[in-house]
């Protein structure tokens, strides 16, 4: 089946700047972009034209790390340090998904807040309870969205309630593994919480399950400098924080999702290079803990892969347009500080919230731009604003990122439907 849609097409193949075809239309084939023509190929003549006139068309966001159950939570003890935050708010409030009914309760409203951002993929951090990501995954499906779901694996430091056992907890993510990998729109990926949470046992056996079955991995890293002290403590034998997760093979050679990674030594810096790892910058969780400010250009002039996640509710938003906003306001102020450091660029920015995010989505196909052969994930947005005719399509997008009103979505396609 054949779409053409017509507006402003706007997207970044590269990360240097925004590729802007104005008034212009995008072909697409069953799920996937043909092309992008200013003017239609004859072949297309008698088929009909979805116009969206001076709206702009973007690729739909992409969230590289957030925690489904602390939706309910955003906004709240963010004037606590991460392990404080941690032990007085958010492990309290995972342990309530131990009743499903209570997942039932958040997870709708928490899918809905996504496909209203306009986030149709993303990493998520589910809790340990093997019900409650079931229902998320159902949830998931239900609203048509797509994303990796992570069974939360902690044996140690934690709340009785919140711990299981290592052979528990590796037998249900297992089990997890099993039921959705072949999965075409929510897969699982190995989540062990963060260092902290897990015995070497525990993450011995999820390095050999990523591995076992080709899963992704995601976890936290190097977020404060009270944690990383307190890594060196527990790892005594690990070189550094990333060396835990080396030595469990949950540093690739799986896909691996770092967040944070705000305090990495040198060694750490050249094993950041490989090809199988993302940091996940989380500009407003960083701000928001007083946990610090990743240097993101000099990560990315190192030629280092960095995504960008909203890490809601240490996060307070999970709007993409303000966390890619909020990664550019954190290198102005890196650069205000230390002049050295360059600021991030918008198209930079929001190529890390649309191709980057996306080639984690490898899996699932070619996800984040509209070059030929990508899944056709797009959002159609129409600035709301009377003067919208007096601005050009890269300025109705700026508009569109710094004040965030989701009203202005009108249409979201995922895989080439509208959903
Ligand atoms: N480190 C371990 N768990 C968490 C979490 O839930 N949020 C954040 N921001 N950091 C963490
Ligand atoms: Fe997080």
């Amino acid at each position: 089946m054949i779409k053409i849609l017509k507006g402003h097409i706007i997207h970044t193949p590269t990360k240097e700047r925004f590729e802007v075809h104005a008034d212009s239309y995008i072909v697409v084939e069953d799920e996937q972009v043909v092309g992008i023509y200013k003017i239609l190929p004859d072949q297309y003549n008698d088929q009909s034209i979805i116009d969206y006139g001076s709206s702009i068309i973007i690729p739909s966001f992409i969230d590289a790390h957030l925690h489904a159950p602390q939706y309910m939570q955003m906004g709240v003890g963010l004037d606590l340090e991460l392990m404080d935050w941690l032990n007085q708010y958010t492990f309290m409030l995972e342990g309530r998904f131990a009743d499903v009914n209570y997942a039932k309760k958040v997870y709708p409203h928490y899918v809905d807040a996504l496909y209203e951002y306009g986030t149709l993929r993303s990493c998520i951090f589910g809790t340990i309870h093997d019900e409650a990501n079931r229902y998320l995954v159902h949830a998931m499906k239900e609203k048509g969205l797509s994303g990796y779901v992570g069974k939360v694996n902690m044996d140690r430091n934690a709340p009785v309630s919140l711990v299981q056992t290592a052979e528990r907890s590796l037998k249900e993510t297992e089990n997890f593994i099993r039921d959705f990998k072949d999965d075409s729109m929510v897969k699982p990926i190995v989540t062990p919480r963060f260092a902290p949470s897990c015995t070497d046992e525990l993450l011995d056996g999820l390095g050999r399950l990523s591995v076992t079955y080709h899963v992704p991995v995601q976890s936290h890293l190097a977020e404060n400098k009270a944690e990383v002290a307190w890594v060196k403590t527990l790892f005594p034998e690990s070189a550094s924080y990333t060396d835990v997760y080396v030595k469990h093979q949950l540093y690739g050679p799986e896909k691996t999702l770092m967040a944070h990674s705000i305090y990495l030594d040198s060694v750490e810096m050249e094993l950041a290079k490989s090809a199988y790892i993302y940091m996940v910058h989380c500009p407003n969780s960083n701000m928001n803990l007083s946990s610090g400010i990743m240097p993101v250009t000099q990560f990315l002039d190192e030629g280092i892969t960095v995504g960008l996640g909203s890490d809601i509710g240490a996060g307070h938003t999970l709007a993409m347009q303000q966390t890619i906003t909020s990664a550019i306001q954190c290198s102005k102020i890196r650069h205000v500080l230390s002049p050295k450091e360059r600021i991030l660029s918008e198209p930079e920015a929001f190529h890390m919230a649309t191709k980057v995010n996306g080639s984690f989505f490898e899996s699932f196909g070619l996800i984040g731009s509209f070059e030929t052969g990508y899944q056709f994930d797009a959002l159609v947005i129409k600035d709301p604003s009377p003067i919208m005719d007096t601005l050009k399509p890269v300025e109705q997008l700026q508009r569109f990122l710094y004040c965030g009103w989701t009203e202005s979505i009108q249409v979201r396609y995922l895989n080439g439907k509208n959903i």
